[in-house]
């Protein structure tokens, strides 16, 4: 086995601009495959809410179900550097709660670290995490479980005002102590600005080639979604059709006696058989 993903080993792969690999997981089957093909960085992401338990949007997913998937995925995973989300409203309230909550996805979920949404407002809470001793991974641009403040799923920091704040809470995240920053939805100019003004490496997401590594949503980039694909994935793989063909197979099979076969079926011992 390959030696675990650390903090230390993202400082390095900086330095070094070896590019960073990660994907969101969610389940246990998931997880251990991704693992095992070497992927960097595995995020237990309140996308969960959207791609796995059918709501509309990441805000109705609460720490019972960040625990219990993030159990899941650490429970496969050998070499992947661990990241939990922190859901909404569990960092907001004051750091005491954002310290336990925090808390429970290491200790009872086994990740390494955690990621929350936001700049400058949340670095006070990122200093009370890190000095706890969790690695925090911070993430600006396109923070879902603000949806209903940005007014719906658009592209971040485009005109000079916007990018101007966005490198302000890039740099104060470093400063409070983030070992990794993703970058959602924001113009690749920016993204490479970012990168390389911090000296932590950036992950991006609609974020354009300039980042030191890069993310997608698992499900989104084997095509296990329906509906809107956003511009920024890359579909590799139609695993919505490959289902739909072995589940249409399988119906067929049934009705037309073709499954099970005398192969799938047990017999009855004979009687001096031992
Ligand atoms: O929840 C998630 O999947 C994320 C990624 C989009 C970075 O935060």
């Amino acid at each position: 086995m390959n030696d675990k993903v650390t903090v230390s080993t993202l400082r390095k792969y900086k330095a070094e601009g070896k590019k960073i690999t990660a994907l969101t997981a969610y389940d246990y089957p998931t997880a251990k495959i991704l693992d095992e093909c070497g992927v960097d960085m595995l995020l237990v992401g309140d996308s969960l809410g959207m791609v796995v338990l059918g709501y509309d949007s990441t805000i109705p997913v609460t720490m019972e179900d960040m625990v219990h998937h993030t159990k899941a995925v650490t429970r496969a995973t050998q070499r992947a550097f661990v990241i939990a989300d922190m859901p909404f409203m569990s960092y907001n309230i004051s750091k005491e709660n954002a310290l336990r909550n925090a808390a429970r996805l290491i200790a009872e979920g086994g990740a390494q670290s955690i990621k929350l949404e936001g700049g400058i407002e949340v670095a006070e809470t990122v200093i009370a995490i890190v000095s706890a001793g969790i690695p925090v991974v911070g993430h600006i641009g396109l923070t879902p479980q603000s949806i209903n403040q940005l007014g719906g799923y658009k592209v971040q920091g485009r005109d000079e005002e916007k990018a101007s704040k966005l490198k302000k809470d890039a740099k104060s995240l470093e400063d409070a102590g983030i070992c990794a920053l993703v970058l959602e939805c924001v113009p690749m100019e920016l993204a490479k600005d970012i990168t390389e003004s911090i000296s932590i490496p950036t992950i991006g997401i609609g974020a354009g080639p300039y980042c030191d590594g890069q993310i997608l949503v698992t499900h989104d980039m084997l095509g296990f979604t329906q509906g809107h694909r956003p511009k920024f994935v890359k579909q590799y793989a139609n695993i919505d059709k490959i289902i739909r063909d072995s589940v249409n197979n399988y119906i067929s099979d049934i009705q037309n006696y073709l499954f099970p076969t005398i192969e799938n079926s047990f017999t009855l011992r004979k009687k001096d058989s031992k």
